[in-house]
C-alpha cells in the first residue's frame, strides 16, 4: 500500500512508520521534526517531507489523492500546551485535521485518525455528590468506545479544549460516515509510553509528559514533582503493544475497523502518578544509579504553580479493550514495571552517550 503518514516524526508516528516500512509498505511521511526518524530516513520506500502542514508549500490534495491510506497523527499532544496556547491547540487539532479528513472524503480514501482517551474526561466517581456506593469500583473508570458518557470541566478549565477539539473532529468524521459513506477508523490511545516519548527538560524548552519530567529529575538529581499530590491514575501502554494494535488496524482484515472507534490501552497497568514516581525512583536506584548524583526527593506541587491557571485533570481512565480484542485478536503484553525499566534504559543510555 501507499500510505501517507502525517505526524510521522513524532513519538507514535516514528514507531508506527518504522513498522509500516518493515512490513513492505511505501510511505510518504510528513512532519516538521526529523530527529526521531534519523535511523530510517534513508529507507528506499520512504519519502520524508519536512514541512509544516499550515504552510502554503503543502499540497494536501495531491498527497491524499496519490495515497491508498492516510494516517493522521498530527496534533499538539502535551497538556502544558493546552494551557499555554489553547487557540493553537484548537486550530491545529481541529481545523487543520478537519482539512485532512475532508481531503480524504473528497478523494474517497480511508483515514486512520488518532484521537485521544481524553475525550472521556473525568469519571462519575470524581463528581461531588455522585452518590456511588463504591466509588473505587473500576467500573466507574472503565471507558467503552460506543457507550460511555463524557464528563468535562467548565470552560474556565481550558485544558479540556484539547479533548473538545478531538471530540468534535470525531463527531464530524462520524457524520461524514453517515452522510457520505466516508471510511475512517478512530484510535483513542491510553497513555502510550516508550523510547522517544518526549524530549528531556535540559534538551529543549517546553512541557513534556510526566515520564520525561521524572526521568529528567532522576538523571539530574532534581525534584520529582507531583501535581496536586499525584493521586490521579493512568493505564500505561507500551509503544510496541500500541504499534502492534495500530498495525492490525492498518491491515483491517475483512474491513472490521471500517467506521469504528477503538481504544488502545492496557487495562491491567493502572498506576497513580505518585506510585509511578516511586516505582521509577526504585528502578533507577536498582538498575541505573549514578552514585555521584543524589536520588531525587518526591514533592507535592499545586497545579496552578506547575501548569498555571486553567488546569484540570482526568482522575482515572481504564480502557475497555473488548473491541480491539474481538475485532483484531489483540492483547497488550507489557506490564508497567517492564515498560518503565525499558523506557528508562533508553533515556539513561542516550543521556550518558551524549555526555
Ligand atoms: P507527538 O507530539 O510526538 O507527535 C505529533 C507530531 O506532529 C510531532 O512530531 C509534531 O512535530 C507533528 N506536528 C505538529 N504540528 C505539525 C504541523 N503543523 N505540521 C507538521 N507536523 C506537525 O505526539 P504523539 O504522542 O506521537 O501523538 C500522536 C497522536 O496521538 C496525536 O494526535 C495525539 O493527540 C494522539 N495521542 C497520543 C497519545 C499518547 O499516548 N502518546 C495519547 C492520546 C492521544
Ligand atoms: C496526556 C496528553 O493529554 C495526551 O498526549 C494524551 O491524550 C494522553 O496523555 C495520553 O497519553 O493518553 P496526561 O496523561 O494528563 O495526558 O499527560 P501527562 O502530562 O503525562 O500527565 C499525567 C499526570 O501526571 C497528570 O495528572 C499530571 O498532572 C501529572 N504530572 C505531570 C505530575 O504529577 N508531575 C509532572 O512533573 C508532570
Amino acid at each position: 500500500m501507499k500510505i501517507l503518514s502525517l505526524g510521522a516524526g513524532g513519538f507514535i508516528g516514528s514507531h508506527l512508520t518504522h513498522r509500516l516500512l518493515t512490513e513492505g509498505h511505501t510511505v510518504t511521511a510528513v512532519d516538521i521534526e526529523t530527529d526521531k526518524v534519523t535511523e530510517f530516513l534513508g529507507h528506499p520506500n520512504l519519502t520524508f517531507l519536512q514541512l509544516d502542514i499550515r504552510s502554503p508549500e503543502w499540497d494536501l490534495d495531491s498527497m491524499v489523492r496519490d495515497s491508498d491510506l492516510v494516517i493522521d497523527l498530527i496534533a499538539y499532544a502535551n497538556p502544558g500546551l493546552y494551557l499555554r496556547i489553547p487557540l493553537e491547540v484548537f486550530r491545529l487539532n481541529f481545523i487543520e485535521n478537519l482539512k485532512i479528513a475532508e481531503a480524504c472524503v473528497r478523494h474517497g480514501k480511508r483515514l486512520i485518525q488518532f484521537s485521544t482517551c481524553e475525550v472521556y474526561g473525568r469519571t462519575a466517581a470524581s463528581l461531588k455528590n455522585a452518590g456511588l456506593t463504591d466509588p473505587e469500583d473500576p467500573i466507574h473508570a472503565t471507558f467503552s468506545e460506543d457507550t460511555s458518557e463524557y464528563i468535562l470541566g467548565p470552560v474556565s478549565k481550558h485544558r479540556w479544549i484539547y479533548s473538545c477539539a478531538k471530540q468534535l473532529l470525531e463527531r464530524v468524521l462520524h457524520a461524514y460516515g453517515i452522510e457520505m459513506g466516508f471510511n475512517y477508523t478512530i484510535i483513542r490511545p491510553f497513555n502510550f509510553i516508550g523510547p522517544k516519548i518526549d524530549f528531556l527538560l535540559h534538551e529543549k524548552e517546553g512541557i513534556p509528559r510526566v515520564f520525561s519530567f521524572f526521568m529528567d529529575a532522576l538523571l539530574n538529581g532534581t525534584q520529582m514533582k507531583l501535581v496536586n499530590g499525584g493521586s490521579n491514575r493512568r493505564c500505561y501502554t507500551y509503544i510496541d503493544d500500541a504499534v502492534e494494535c495500530s498495525w492490525r488496524i492498518v491491515e483491517n482484515p475483512g474491513g472490521v475497523c471500517d467506521r469504528q472507534i477503538l481504544n488502545i490501552g492496557s487495562p491491567a497497568n493502572e498506576i497513580s502518578i505518585r506510585q509511578m514516581a516511586e516505582l521509577m525512583r526504585e528502578i533507577y536506584a536498582e538498575k541505573f544509579r549514578d552514585p555521584a548524583v543524589p536520588l531525587p526527593e518526591i514533592v507535592d506541587v499545586p497545579a496552578e504553580e506547575f501548569y498555571g491557571q486553567g488546569y484540570d485533570d482526568s482522575d482515572r481512565r481504564i480502557p475497555d479493550i473488548t473491541k480491539a480484542r474481538t475485532l483484531l485478536g489483540w492483547e497488550p503484553k507489557w506490564g508497567v514495571r517492564d515498560i518503565l525499566e525499558t523506557t528508562m534504559r533508553y533515556y539513561v543510555s542516550s543521556f550518558r552517550k551524549n555526555g
